[in-house]
C-alpha cells in the first residue's frame, strides 16, 4: 500500500546519505546556511528556513507550520548536516509534488545534491502516490539543472517568468520527472 505523502516525516537513508527531519541540535549548522548569500542567490526570497531570525525557532516550527503544503528535511552525509531537502507544492489531487534543495557551500561538488534527489524521487516514485514530480531552477544555476539532468528530469518550459519574491520576475527553468 502506498503512503500518502504527508502523512508522516519522512525519513530516507541511502549509502552515506540520510534525509530526516531537522533538531534542535541541527541548529548551528542551518545558521551557517542561512547566513551565506551565496546559497539564496538562485533561490525564492520566502523560503521557510527564512522567516524566522532565530534558526531554533525555525525548527521548532518547522514539523508543525509547514507539514500540509511542504516538508524540509535536513540533509546528513556520514552523519553530519549539510543542507535542506523540501518537497512543496503538493497536489493531492493529481498526486504532484515539487521538489527543492540547497546545501552548506563547503558540501558543494562532492554528489551529494545528485545523492539526495535521488533518493527523494526513489521515496516518491516508490513509497508514496505521487506520479508528477517538478522542479524550478533560475536559468543561471547550471550546477542545478546538472542535478536535476543527472537524476532524469526533462527541461520542459524554458525562462518562464516567476514571482520568486524580487522586484524583478524571475527567470524559471521547469523539469519535469
Ligand atoms: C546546486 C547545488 C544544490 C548543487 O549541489 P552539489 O552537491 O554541489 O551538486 P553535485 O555535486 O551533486 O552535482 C553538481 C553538478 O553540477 C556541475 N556544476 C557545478 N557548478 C556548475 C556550473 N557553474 N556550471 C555547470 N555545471 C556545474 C558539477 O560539475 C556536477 O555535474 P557533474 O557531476 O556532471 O560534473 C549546490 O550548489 C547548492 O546548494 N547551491 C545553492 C542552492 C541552490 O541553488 N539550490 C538549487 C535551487 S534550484
Amino acid at each position: 500500500m502506498k503512503k500518502k505523502l504527508f502523512s508522516e516525516i519522512p525519513y530516507i537513508q541511502g549509502g552515506t546519505l540520510t534525509l530526516k527531519a531537522l533538531a534542535r541540535e541541527d541548529a548551528e549548522g542551518l545558521r551557517e546556511l542561512v547566513d551565506n548569500p551565496e546559497v539564496y542567490r538562485y533561490l525564492p526570497t520566502f523560503l521557510f528556513e527564512k522567516r524566522y531570525d532565530d534558526v531554533l525557532t525555525v525548527i521548532d516550527r518547522l514539523y508543525d507550520e509547514c507539514i500540509k503544503e511542504s516538508i524540509i528535511l535536513g540533509i546528513f552525509s556520514d552523519g553530519e548536516f549539510c543542507g535542506l531537502a523540501e518537497f512543496y507544492g503538493f497536489r493531492d489531487d493529481v498526486h504532484k509534488i515539487s521538489v527543492g534543495y540547497r546545501l552548506l557551500e563547503r558540501c558543494w561538488g562532492k554528489g551529494i545534491a545528485t545523492g539526495s534527489l535521488g533518493l527523494m524521487v526513489d521515496y516518491l516514485y516508490g513509497d508514496t502516490d505521487i506520479e508528477i514530480i517538478t522542479a524550478s531552477t533560475m536559468v543561471e544555476n547550471r550546477a542545478s539543472a546538472r542535478v536535476l539532468e543527472k537524476n532524469g528530469f526533462d527541461l520542459v518550459t524554458r525562462s518562464s517568468p516567476e514571482d520568486w519574491g524580487y522586484e524583478e520576475p524571475t527567470l524559471a527553468d521547469k523539469w519535469i520527472r
